[in-house]
């Protein structure tokens, strides 16, 4: 049994002078590893003779326990040592200041689209939404612009191709989100309804106030009721709010949409001085939205009773609200992604919009 003890006494040596957790596990390996000398010992018990190996199993197996115990004695003690030693060098100088951050900042349109949405909320109106990609039914023909209608040619519309064998129209990229009117009043239970639809559409044109994708928010509210003074009095309270101007006051002028009947674009008293913008005194009127009552066709569209049900809708872009608000002047800028544009009009991310601050 002298190699047993000659072993033993090698391993703890090199054991106890190991320096790292390094060292360690080359010894490790070196003994235990797949083919380390004690795993290769230990296999040999196998083919032993049964009287050497009744002998000598034991006594291997108590060496390779008593060296694996001394391998983690050492292990727990290099670990603390390294513990102490960075303990001590390592130091944290909590008084120095915290390294420069950037922050994001909310897009223009994402913090005009909260407000919005909150001031509608507050109004008992709900979100829907549709698809970007539109049938030419919900687009148009639903909305009472049948092909030959002259509205359509105002729309500067993109087409999406449609297979060579296809008979039906083609698709569009919505003009406007008034399709989505259409497809929540069909729904089962789509009626009566207030809902506001915010979201992309695309016109072909390009210039300081127009873009090909820009973002429109659609209301439309639908009962037995509903008349033409609750469409006013719903657009004063949103206007009043939104632009946090008490007593803004606000123009109904005749005008045509086809799927309203009678319709009226809505402008804003408001003044320029100096080239600068005041909305709610002035001899001026800029122009920020259309509306009207919804056309009985476009309900009769939907499989709604018009002699049942009517009520109404609007319709107003929401870059156009940005811009008006924030005084920003060229619509083009909201979609060029300059981060240093988006640092100076963009919004700190909790700065919250909040009419209780409005209000009061
Ligand atoms: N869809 C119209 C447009 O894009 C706006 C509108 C919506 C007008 C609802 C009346 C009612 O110009």
């Amino acid at each position: 049994m002298d190699d047993i003890n000659e072993i033993e006494n090698s391993y703890r040596n090199a054991i106890s002078s190991a320096a790292s957790l390094g060292d360690l596990e080359k010894i490790r390996v070196k003994g235990l590893g797949k083919k380390g000398e004690l795993t290769e010992l230990m296999k040999s018990i196998g083919s032993m003779e049964e009287a050497e190996r009744r002998s000598k199993a034991p006594k291997l197996n108590a060496l390779k326990s008593r060296i694996i115990g001394e391998i983690e004695k050492k292990k727990e003690l290099i670990t603390e040592d390294e513990i102490k030693k960075s303990t001590n060098e390592e130091w944290l100088d909590i008084s120095r200041p915290t390294r420069p951050s950037q922050n994001g900042k909310i897009h223009p349109i994402s913090q005009v689209t909260d407000e919005v949405v909150e001031i509608f909320s507050d109004l008992g109106f709900s979100i829907a939404e549709g698809p970007q990609v539109e049938s030419d039914w919900y687009n148009f023909d639903a909305l009472n612009i049948p092909p030959e209608h002259p509205a359509r040619q105002e729309f500067d519309t993109f087409y999406v191709n449609s297979n060579s064998d296809s008979e039906s129209p083609p698709h569009v990229l919505r003009t406007h989100t008034s399709p989505v009117q259409i497809r929540h009043m069909e729904k089962k239970g789509g009626v009566p309804c207030r809902i506001i639809v915010p979201g992309k559409v695309f016109r072909s044109d390009y210039d300081q106030t127009h873009t090909p994708m820009f973002n429109q928010l659609e209301g439309l509210a639908i009962d037995e009721d509903l008349t033409m003074s609750h469409l006013k009095w719903t657009l004063e309270e949103f206007c009043s709010k939104f632009f946090e101007v008490p007593d803004l006051e606000l123009r109904f002028r005749a005008s045509h949409f086809p799927f309203t009947e009678p319709s009226a674009e809505v402008d804003i008293r408001c003044s320029w001085e100096d080239n600068i913008l005041k909305l709610g005194q002035g001899d001026s009127w800029l122009e920020i939205l259309g509306s009207g009552m919804v056309h009985p066709k476009v309900l009769s569209a939907c499989n709604v009773d018009p002699n049942y049900f009517q009520g109404f809708a609007f319709g107003m872009g929401i870059d156009r609200l940005a811009m008006l608000k924030y005084g920003i002047p060229d619509l083009r800028s909201f979609f060029e992604g300059d981060v240093r544009w988006l640092d100076h009009y963009g919004f700190d991310p909790l700065d919250k919009p909040s009419i209780r601050s409005i209000l009061s």
